[in-house]
């Protein structure tokens, strides 16, 4: 009986290990070393900044970002642009006035639009949606040192493609190492040079997705910097609390302890 249990269960190991191994090897995701990642990351303002850029120039062609408020481009640990360029910003998209129902011109408090095609996903929460599940590196303590890998997935969704393309029923599919299954129905975004950076980074394929992938991420994750802080003033404070306790009750105890041979 315990024999016949031993075997089921090997088999079982067996298959499901050799069905995972099928699965990764499908799609490649590779590691990015993101400013952010670690317990002291932080983000680089100006990624953020080339990254808004990117998204601005090349994905709101499709991509919306409706969750986003405009006015969080100026938070500090954020892109952090001035108040103006923030504005001036905003004055490029239109809203509808929740008081009045009618279009007007956006301003930061709005949100950025939605999707303008239908089957291209928003990217407000991609770069979290994603992480985990695609991410080099799995779960748990290495997510908390080597970044939650989203970001890194989006990197190799848009440095992917393979140049082949692929029919299915009418429509266009592109050849991608990174996305599940392979066949992926946004074509190509980037080419080199496709942005001209204003602080003169190099504007090729791989650094416009890193860019942008940084940006999403920070959109997904405004809070990231603020949040290790905290964790960080906290890890302090019950350190330093541990020692305290430790000789109080050392303390505390000093008047029983080692007068048995007394
Ligand atoms: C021409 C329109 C178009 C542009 C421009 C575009 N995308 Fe997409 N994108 C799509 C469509 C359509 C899909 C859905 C693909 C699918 O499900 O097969 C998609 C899917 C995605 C996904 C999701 C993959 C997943 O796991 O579901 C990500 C991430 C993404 N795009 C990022 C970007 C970024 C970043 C840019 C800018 C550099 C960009 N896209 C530019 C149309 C576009």
């Amino acid at each position: 009986m315990l024999k016949k249990v031993a075997i089921i269960g090997a088999s079982i190991l067996a298959l499901t290990g050799g069905a995972l191994s099928a699965a990764e090897s499908e799609q490649h995701i590779e590691d990015v070393a993101f400013s952010f990642e670690g317990p002291f990351g932080k983000y680089d303002e100006f990624q953020l900044q080339r990254g808004l850029q990117v998204y601005t120039e090349v994905c709101a062609a499709c991509h919306g970002l409706q969750y986003v408020p405009i006015r969080t481009l100026a938070d500090e640990g954020g892109p952090h642009l001035p108040e103006d360029q923030v504005r001036a910003y905003a004055a490029q998209f239109t809203a509808v006035d929740p008081e009045t129902g009618e279009e007007r011109e956006a301003t930061p408090n709005d949100h950025f639009p939605k999707s303008v095609l239908e089957n291209a996903p928003d990217l407000s929460l991609m770069a979290k949606a994603r992480a985990g599940f695609h991410g080099p590196y799995g779960t748990g303590i290495n997510q908390f040192i080597q970044g939650i890998g989203g970001p890194e997935y989006i990197v190799s969704i848009l440095a992917g493609y393979t140049g082949e393309e692929v029919e299915q029923a009418g429509t266009l599919f592109y050849e991608n190492t990174a996305f599940p299954g392979g066949l992926i129905a946004m074509n190509p975004p980037l080419s080199d040079d496709l942005v001209t950076y204003a602080d003169g980074h190099e504007a090729t394929v791989h650094h416009m997705a890193e860019d942008v992938a940084a940006f999403l991420m920070w959109a997904a994750e405004p809070k990231m910097m603020a949040r290790k802080q905290v964790g960080f003033v906290a890890v302090l404070f019950l350190g330093l609390l541990t020692v305290l306790l430790y000789l109080t009750n050392k303390k505390l105890w000093a008047p029983y302890k080692g007068k048995k041979s007394a």
